[in-house]
């Protein structure tokens, strides 16, 4: 049997997030420079069901059978197995490894999920469709998560922009001219989890306002779904603008993340707003073809920790 490898790319949201959890569409890419890789490699020494799982990234070496059952490596393997139909397994050792910032908003445990069950479905030889991957990953985010609102694993498993609406079957969106983005992390992690809940809490308390915020949020994503389709940088860059305004509203920016974002603007960036969860994490910035070094270096000088510059290609379905 060969070395297997998967990858999976990081994502970022680019419009509707906390509003897609109230069921308005949000807008995703992949982000191809940072990766999670998972590599299956078959242990011709070993008994049948001796599973090891290496990541050296946070110092793991262990058999599965003695990660516990909460582990997010061992639930994304277990369910690879059991997507494969494998009870016993011939041995092997899965070696997992990640560029993706963690909490940071880059769907990094998505991503790692996706590249394990991604490699273990081909291990097996066991043909699995895009969606299926992206409903088993969803399962493994619940359990890290809560109840996310899925849109991590399907614009990871569908490697293309999507737009996504919660419970409806994804969309995902054909490029007709490449947009250039900047993404900076604010070196703070977001406290995802933290937020959706304090935007509950919100919403719950004045479900008019709140939802009102909502519905624009959508308004502003239906709209920006047409102009990154059809490279609208001026459109989107007001849109973005609109959209983080309301992000301030509900409570899920900080002083980190707007300082980051005027940084950007006074560099020329065309429209910015933080992405994701909020309150840490990053910002994304969009920039015309030929000043995207020039915002990277005031994102650093602002003190950005990371900042990935990233083309969404025409084509690119
Ligand atoms: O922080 P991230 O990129 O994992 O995104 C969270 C996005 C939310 O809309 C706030 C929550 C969700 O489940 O969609």
């Amino acid at each position: 049997m060969p070395v297997i490898f998967a990858k999976a790319p990081g994502k970022i949201i680019l419009f509707g997030e906390h509003a897609v959890v109230y069921d308005q569409p949000a807008i995703a890419i992949p982000v191809h420079k940072v990766k999670a890789t998972a590599r299956v490699i078959p242990n011709l020494e070993g008994q049948p069901g001796e599973v090891r799982i290496q990541a050296a990234d946070i110092q793991l070496d262990a058999a599965l059978s003695d990660l516990a059952e909460d582990h997010p490596l061992a639930i994304a393997a277990r369910m690879g197995l059991k997507a494969a139909s494998v009870d016993r397994p011939p041995s092997f050792t899965l070696q997992i490894s990640s560029t993706i910032p963690i909490s940071a908003g880059m769907g990094s445990s998505a991503a790692i999920a996706i590249a394990i069950i991604r490699a273990l479905a081909d291990f097996f030889g066991v043909p699995l469709s895009v969606d299926k991957i992206s409903s088993l990953a969803y399962e493994v985010e619940k359990f890290q998560h809560g109840t996310p609102s899925g849109i991590d694993n399907n614009v990871i498993a569908h490697q293309q922009p999507v737009f996504f609406v919660r419970n409806q079957p994804i969309e995902t969106l054909t490029i007709e001219q490449p947009t250039h983005w900047v993404i900076a992390d604010s070196g703070e992690k977001t406290p995802t989890r933290e937020t959706v809940s304090d935007v509950r809490k919100l919403y719950d308390s004045d479900p008019t306002t709140c939802g009102d915020h909502f519905r624009q949020i959508g308004e502003i994503t239906r709209n920006a779904r047409e102009s990154l389709i059809k490279g609208e940088i001026t459109r989107l860059g007001q849109l973005m603008d609109q959209n983080q305004r309301l992000l301030e509203s509900i409570g899920v920016s900080s002083p980190t993340l707007e300082h980051l974002i005027i940084a950007a603007k006074d560099a020329g960036a065309v429209g910015a707003k933080l992405s994701g969860g909020g309150r840490g994490g990053n910002i994304i910035a969009l920039s015309t073809a030929d000043n995207m070094e020039r915002i990277e270096t005031a994102l650093l000088n602002a003190g950005g920790q990371r900042v990935i510059t990233t083309i969404l290609n025409k084509g690119r379905r």
